[in-house]
This record gives C-alpha cells, structure tokens and sequence, in this order.
C-alpha cells in the first residue's frame, strides 16, 4: 500500500526496473513483460521512461506483451492501444520496435490472431512478468465479469458498464466505443511467472476488496491472483477504504 499514486508507480517502476536489471536479459535470453493500457499505469511508465533516458535500465533486450487491443478500431486511431503504447511509452524508451507485440484488432481472421498470439508467447518462453491494472468491476485485460478464469487469448465482447467507462476517450459517446476486444486470458496472464496489478482511486475500492477479500470468482476475474504463486498488487489509499 503507497500512500498516493504518485508513489504507487514510482513503486512499480522500481520494482520492474529492479527484475529487468537482475534478469541481466541477451538477446538470447531477453525478459519478456506483459503489459496494460488505461489509466493505471501512466504514472508507471513515466518513471520507467525515466529510468531508461538516465541509463539505469535499457529495454535492448525486453519483449513486450500487450493485454489487449480493441476489434475494428483503425492501428493509427488516437484512442486504439497500439496508438496509446507508442504514444505513452515505447517512443520514448531504447525498445527494439520488432520485439513489441500487440494484437492485431483488424486481422481477417480474428481467432487465429489470438492463437497466433498465445502461440508467440509460448515460443518466447512465456511472460517473466505481466503488468496490469483492473476495471471498476474488477476485469482484468478485457477479462469481463463471468470470463473463465482459465481462459486464453479470444475475442470478448465488452460488457455495457466498460463501454460506458471508456466512452470518457471516445467524447463521452458510447456509440463510437468499439464494441469488442481481443485480450489474453485470466489463465494467459496468470502464467506468468510474476503478476504486478496497479490499483489507485476510490473509485476501485471495491474491486480491490474483491480482489483480495472476496473469494475467488469468474464475476471479480483479478480475484484469480489469489492463486497466483507471485501476485503482487500496488495500491494507494484512497483504493483500499474498502479493506
Ligand atoms: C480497460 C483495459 C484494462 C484496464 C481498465 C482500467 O478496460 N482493457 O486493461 O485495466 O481499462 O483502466 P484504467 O486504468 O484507466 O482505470
């Protein structure tokens, strides 16, 4: 617990900086993160840009990722996620541009995208460690309420509440917010050999308690980090009023 999200990605940032220089990653042997859009992890990945342009770590020789990607929305759309990761983090650190991966939410064939991608991990040795952060419902990726806690990368359609919180980057208007993602699973993220979830604001409060008081649910997904062997989730006050 970080008394403000300030100090809850400076935490973070810390924290991934600290595996990515112990991991000591080749080219042969590079580290492999997951990672999340949103909100929650901006502040993250300002400090980790940080600690790329002074030198304290470089990400030569990291493979990236990414949890999610809206179906039907153009790559170069402001609010798609391919847009948001260059924009926000990976114009602005040393990562080699072919060892970023992000679904691809116009392929022809959706479902052999999202075999593609869980394939492509695999192959990769699988994700050291994956960020994320969760929606007020307790979603992780675009793991709806009820999505199968062993589920793998597919295709979902979001639920009306998601729509409705991420109509505020779409002009407030629910009818331009793409109606379905792709996203790796609860059991894709959970394979992970660490899982680092970000948590700040009252308005996760009650997700947080869920997550961690609740017993484990496909309606709360983040609630699979309970069995996780190396959960770990940072949060601030403000969303641990619930606890
Ligand atoms: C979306 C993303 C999630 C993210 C969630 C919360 O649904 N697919 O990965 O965790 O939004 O976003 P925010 O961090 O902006 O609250």
């Amino acid at each position: 617990i970080q008394p403000d999200s300030e100090r809850l990605a400076q935490w973070a940032a810390n924290y991934i900086a600290s595996k990515i220089i112990k991991a000591n990653p080749t080219p042969e042997k590079p580290f492999k993160l997951g990672l999340p859009t949103g909100s929650s992890p901006l502040g993250t990945y300002s400090a980790l840009i940080k600690l790329c342009q002074k030198g304290t770590i470089s990400f030569k020789n990291v493979i990236t990722f990414n949890m999610d990607e809206y179906v039907g929305l153009p790559k170069d759309h402001p609010e798609s996620y391919h847009s948001f990761m260059w924009n926000n983090f990976f114009n602005h650190i040393d990562i080699r541009p072919e060892n970023v991966h992000i679904l691809n939410g116009n392929a022809e064939n959706l479902e052999a995208e999202c075999q593609a991608y869980e394939d492509a991990i695999r192959d990769a040795g699988g994700i050291d460690l994956f960020l994320g952060g969760i929606g007020p419902d307790g979603h992780i990726a675009f793991n709806e309420p009820g999505s199968s806690l062993s589920s793998r990368t597919r295709v979902k359609r979001l639920t009306t509440d998601t729509i409705i919180a991420n109509s505020r980057f779409f002009d407030n208007d629910v009818n331009k917010v793409p109606k379905s993602a792709l996203t790796v699973g609860v059991g894709t993220v959970m394979d992970a050999k660490e899982v680092l979830i970000l948590v700040n604001g009252h308005h996760k409060a009650r997700a947080l308690r869920h997550a961690v008081e609740g017993s484990i649910t496909q309606m709360w997904t983040i609630s699979a980090i309970q069995l996780h062997p190396k959960g770990i989730i940072v949060c601030d006050e403000a969303a641990c009023v619930e606890l």
